[in-house]
């Protein structure tokens, strides 16, 4: 079986490479194709989408490539792709130059299918490219009618633990297998093996969905799996998110008490008959070693029950109880549209320690959220406990408190007879620490391994500086992101939440986008955000929403629902997207003005700026406290201009005219409401000021003092920063836009509290949920609500990327097809550079300051063009590849206007010099 399929392999690998060989001949130019998707996913296994979409990167050694034209051709097999017959699709050679998510207009796509794909393109300057390297992708089920699987539950009585129940089908096939697909989805958490062997790599599948509207069933290519003869499969489920505690109310059984499972393996045989293998009343249940796992508590394994060879053929499952089959939904079923989580870094202890109170503690060195596999050797019955922790106390004890309810707690019963190794299977930490009881041996760091899980988005984003405590920031940002996207954008991941919480999601999303590809994240999770939506369209406050009581409609949190998908149709330019989601952004906003009287929103339950900066005993008024309805009416406004550009990108006319009118009420409300004649705003707090302006709430008149009342209230707070998670992600931004990028940098640059250094300088390799989480005398704050690994405040991501390196979005070119790039020097740096994997490819670019001269290296990815702003008060100032850029063909010089000067160039690599520091006093706008 296994040489059937490596032959398919070498064969499509022959046909590649004589394929190539023969293009390279007669090429005709430098232009390759490369990076080929479907659907934004190299070679996917389970599309749903009945028009998937293709993208491709185009690469050249030349400077300014713009694609004409392309040509698709997709077959049902490789061969007939190699001779370009009997096509299912042949796009022709259309003129255009989309490069990205450009759809499948052939005749219909089938169910289970695998196709394979190529394409070529076009160049401006007359050469077309070879075709590509074949790429494939493979339907998933397109019908319900596919499904012939019977959902089946353990047919014994569960204990009190809810032990994880196995499930086994033994079966065999009796010739010789072309291919084998496997669709798996469970009510709970699933881990699948078929002779033993898992299948695939992910981990905590089918993920988090709002579970009674849409369950994602994932597909996996098993031909490497399943043998001529007798086969075994075995399942193992977990409680997961369908029935484990959540919340701080600790609900239990949120979607249901069942656990159960779907399963069916589509076999093809080489003589080209079919069989089916599905879950049904022939299967077998049993329990084995996982006795307990519960989301927040932990795991307990008992490796004395395992039940041995449980997973393979030969095994005798006599005494194994029989299933249930039960009625569970079937039309709910989605196929998979986000990466799974996976296995990522893993980490050796960097210290092993005994507190004060004697505890054994191993340091990881880094806060990460997984968990620690464990080798163990000792008697049948000792039991090994691990407890997690993000923190040691002032004393340098194991500090759990902060975790409130969550357990965090991994217990390993051993069975003698020689080293064991353990990991949990349907619970994660959030954890730096451990700490170890009833390990016999002696703690030494081969025995432990702590292993980062999260979503298997593409790393898009580099970023350094010649500040170590800025790049440590960066660094903080990029893991509070890793642990905090774990198949749903979480809150945090240690404590009794790991929920979606929509404010902070929506917070986060732009820098999120720089650091990784979250194009398909967030496509599935917006679409659980509307459908828990309510009918009068409340958003609720986590998605899913799994909240025991009537909760949502909060500014900022609600938000999400217009925010996201916008930002993530300026990173990526999927406009299918957008168009999916505007009933729902539509919706929230409706909600708005149905609460509003006069336009004015001022009622309802809001979070606010949650988090600002707060005394205790605030004897002189310093606390930075925000009318939470001025926020909810800035929200407002924000949340109706983003449907306007929406309405505008999918051309619904009437809406636009619809809710521009809508939009000049609600800012002359706010003019009424909260703005004197002088232009002061009746909260005189950082964030009321950052989110007037930011959103546009003020007549241009009266922003200029506005944006010097802010700085005026920075430096009364001696540059501290004071906002909470609505405020901080635009406050740099917005000094920026208003020429006070110092400030910026003041704010950034500040290493005491309330800063994003704070943290930095008390050694903190995640963003903290406070400012002050860790208070300089080593104190903590509330246990209630002191989170060390919270991404809100990594929102500042956004603010380094676009406008301290300067690599920007141009919002008349979404997903980078046009680009901004803007470098704002500043802070006493050196150098600050940052790459951006952009859809059409890598886009990046440093400055630097070296000996009076300012170095500015871009690089801008084919099939886009972009605007550079370079420092400078001189055109004829400035060379680019030791030249005057006024002689450059491939340059196009534009204004030169507040201390810089505009240039147009197309892709391909520039390296700009001019002077620094500049003879001028002003900064940008
Ligand atoms: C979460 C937050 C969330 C908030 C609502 C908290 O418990 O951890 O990050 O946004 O509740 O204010």
């Amino acid at each position: 079986m296994k040489l059937n399929v490596s032959v398919n392999i070498v064969f499509f690998n022959v046909l590649a490479t004589i394929f190539l060989s023969l293009g390279a001949t007669r090429s005709v130019g430098q232009i390759k194709v490369q990076n080929m998707l479907i659907e934004h996913m190299a070679n996917p296994i389970g599309v749903a989408t009945v028009k998937p979409r293709f993208s491709w990167q185009l690469v050249s050694d030349k400077r300014n490539l713009l694609q004409t034209a392309y040509e698709i051709r997709v077959a049902n097999d490789s061969s007939a792709l190699f001779l370009g017959k009997a096509l299912v699709w042949n796009s022709g050679r259309v003129f255009s130059d989309s490069s990205i998510n450009v759809s499948f207009k052939g005749r219909s796509l089938q169910s289970g299918r695998r196709y394979y794909w190529q394409v070529r393109v076009w160049g401006n300057s007359g050469k077309v490219s070879d075709w590509s390297t074949p790429a494939f992708f493979q339907m998933a089920f397109l019908n319900s009618s596919d499904w012939k699987a019977k959902w089946i539950a353990p047919g014994f009585t569960e204990d009190s633990l809810r032990a994880s129940p196995l499930f086994r089908k033994q079966f065999n096939s009796p010739r010789k297998i072309k291919s084998a697909t496997a669709y798996i989805t469970a009510h709970g958490l699933y881990e699948a093996q078929i002779n033993g062997k898992r299948i695939g790599d992910a981990y905590l599948t089918p993920g988090w969905t709002s579970y009674h509207k849409r369950l994602q069933y994932q597909v996996y290519d098993v031909t490497d799996k399943v043998i001529q003869g007798e086969n075994a499969i075995g399942i193992t489920l977990g409680s997961g998110w369908y029935r484990s505690h959540m919340s701080w109310d600790n609900i239990p059984d949120s979607y249901g008490k069942d656990i159960a499972l779907l399963f069916q393996l589509n076999i093809l045989y080489d003589d080209g008959t079919t069989e089916q293998i599905i879950s049904d009343e022939s299967w077998k249940s049993s329990t084995a070693e996982i006795r307990y796992s519960e989301i927040y508590n932990g795991e307990t394994i008992d490796s004395r029950k395992e039940k041995k060879g449980w997973n393979m053929a030969e095994f005798n499952d006599n005494d194994w109880s029989g299933v249930k089959v039960s009625r569970n939904a079937m039309n709910i079923l989605v196929a998979t549209v986000n990466e799974p989580v996976k296995k990522h870094e893993t980490f050796k202890p960097v210290k092993i320690l005994t507190t004060p109170k004697g505890e054994k503690v191993i340091d990881f060195g880094q806060n990460l959220v997984g968990w620690v596999v464990v080798k163990a050797s000792g008697r049948n019955g000792d039991t090994i406990k691990i407890n997690h922790a993000e923190v040691l106390d002032k004393l340098g004890n194991f500090y759990t408190t902060n975790l409130r309810s969550a357990k965090s707690e991994n217990n390993y019963v051993l069975k003698g007879g020689g080293e064991q190794t353990f990991e949990p299977h349907f619970s994660w930490q959030g954890f730096r620490y451990i700490k170890i009881s009833g390990y016999t041996g002696q703690l030494i760091p081969e025995n432990f391994t702590a292993v980062a899980l999260y979503s298997d988005m593409e790393p898009t984003g580099t970023f350094t500086t010649s500040n170590p405590l800025i790049n440590q920031l960066q660094r903080n940002i990029e893991w509070g992101q890793k642990g905090n996207f774990l198949d749903v954008p979480t809150d945090c991941p240690q404590r009794d939440e790991r929920l979606g919480w929509t404010g902070d999601a929506q917070v986060f999303s732009r820098t999120a986008f720089f650091l990784r590809n979250g194009n398909n994240f967030f496509a599935k999770w917006l679409k659980d955000l509307a459908a828990d939506q309510s009918p009068n369209g409340k958003v609720p406050d986590v998605i899913p929403n799994v909240l025991n009581y009537p909760n949502g409609g909060a500014t900022g949190w609600s938000d999400a629902s217009t925010i996201i998908p916008w930002n993530l149709y300026l990173a990526y330019g999927d406009k299918r997207l957008l168009k999916e989601q505007y009933p729902s952004m539509k919706a929230w906003v409706r909600f708005m003005t149905d609460s509003s009287r006069n336009y004015i929103w001022a009622n309802g339950f809001h979070y606010g700026d949650w988090l600002s900066y707060m005394l205790d005993n605030d004897l002189y008024g310093r606390s930075a406290v925000t009318d939470k309805y001025l926020i909810a009416q800035c929200f407002y406004a924000h949340s109706t201009q983003l449907l306007i550009n929406t309405a505008k990108v999918l051309g619904k006319t009437k809406d636009v005219t619809d809710y521009q009118k809508l939009l000049v009420h609600i800012k002359d409300a706010f003019m009424r409401e909260y703005v004197t004649g002088n232009g002061r705003l009746v909260s005189g707090t950082q964030t009321a000021y950052v989110l007037a302006l930011n959103f546009d709430m003020l007549p241009i008149h009266l922003r200029k003092q506005a944006a010097d009342r802010l700085v005026k209230n920075i430096r009364s707070y001696g540059n501290h920063i004071t906002t909470g998670f609505l405020g901080t992600p635009y406050i740099c931004q917005v000094l920026s836009r208003f020429g006070k990028t110092n400030v910026a940098y003041d704010l950034l640059l500040q290493e005491s509290f309330p800063s994003w250094l704070y943290p930095v300088k008390m050694g903190a390799t995640t963003i903290w949920e406070r400012w002050n989480g860790i208070r300089p005398d080593g104190t903590f704050e509330p246990a209630s609500m002191n989170s060390f690994n919270h991404y809100a405040y990594g929102a500042i991501g956004d603010w380094m990327y676009s406008q301290m390196v300067g690599l920007d979005i141009d919002e008349n070119g979404p997903g980078y097809k046009k680009i901004k790039i803007q470098p704002h020097i500043g802070g006493n740096l050196t150098y600050a550079t940052a790459t951006h994997i952009t859809p059409y490819g890598k886009l990046s670019s440093g400055w630097k300051v070296e000996n009076g001269k300012l170095i500015i290296d871009s690089e801008i990815p084919a099939n886009t063009t972009a605007t550079i702003y370079i420092p400078a008060n001189r055109a004829d100032a400035v060379t680019e590849a030791g030249k005057s850029i006024t002689k450059s063909k491939d340059i196009r010089v534009g204004k030169l206007r507040n201390g810089y000067l505009e240039l147009q160039v197309g892709s391909g690599r520039y390296i700009f010099c001019g002077e620094w520091p500049l003879n001028t006093k002003k900064e940008s706008r």
